[in-house]
């Protein structure tokens, strides 16, 4: 039996991708899905809430790094240009960490650049480029704001019974973010460069 003949049209309609679709959201902003962890829904609530508030400051944080990577300059550029590029990467890797988390909480992380802007407590720097120091006095700043809030968010979240979520508060970004301090703020301590004192 001959197979019936389609219409050239029509076989490349099918073939073509199905773009520009749109539909309801599936989850809102805010609102929690009920996951079998055996946690309450009040303690996955506060720990979403704390841990986007540090996903903002972590991507802000980890983004300042990039702008100063590429604009620093002076007589310290290369070893900045490679350190602000490795805090970067580290910063990068904590960002999915803390996403992720709030995803395996139920919750909606926060993803896009205009979001992280208005929620992140970190001040926002010029456009343009600035001394090495003074972006290094920035980097700190932001290192305290992180620093403070998550030792808060993980006294919290051991206090809820949140366990894993302390755990990744300490381990990663505590432990991690006081290790970057340590070397940003070496580069700002005034010693003679070539005769002691
Ligand atoms: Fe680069």
């Amino acid at each position: 039996m001959a197979k019936p003949i389609l219409e050239a049209t029509a076989i490349l309609k099918r073939a073509a991708p199905l773009t520009h679709q749109t539909a309801h959201e599936i989850q809102p902003f805010g609102h929690l899905i009920r996951m079998p962890l055996e946690l309450s829904d009040q303690t996955c609530k506060d720990s979403v809430e704390n841990l986007n508030q540090l996903l903002a400051d972590t991507m802000t944080l980890r983004d300042l790094y990039r702008k100063h990577h590429w604009q620093v300059a002076g007589p310290t550029f290369y070893q900045l240009h490679l350190l602000f590029d490795k805090h970067y990467d580290e910063q990068n890797e904590l960002v999915d960490k803390v996403a992720e988390r709030i995803q395996l909480l139920g919750g909606v992380s926060i993803a896009m650049a205009p979001d992280v802007a208005e929620t992140t407590l970190i001040p926002r720097p010029p456009k343009g480029r600035e001394e090495a120091p003074v972006q290094i006095s920035r980097l700190l700043h932001a290192h305290e704001i992180v620093l403070k809030e998550a030792r808060t968010m993980a006294r919290r979240a051991a206090e809820r019974g949140d366990d894993v979520t302390n755990d990744l508060i300490v381990s990663d970004v505590i432990r991690r973010n006081e290790f970057q301090v340590w070397f940003v703020a070496e580069h700002v301590v005034a010693m003679p460069p070539l005769q002691a004192e």
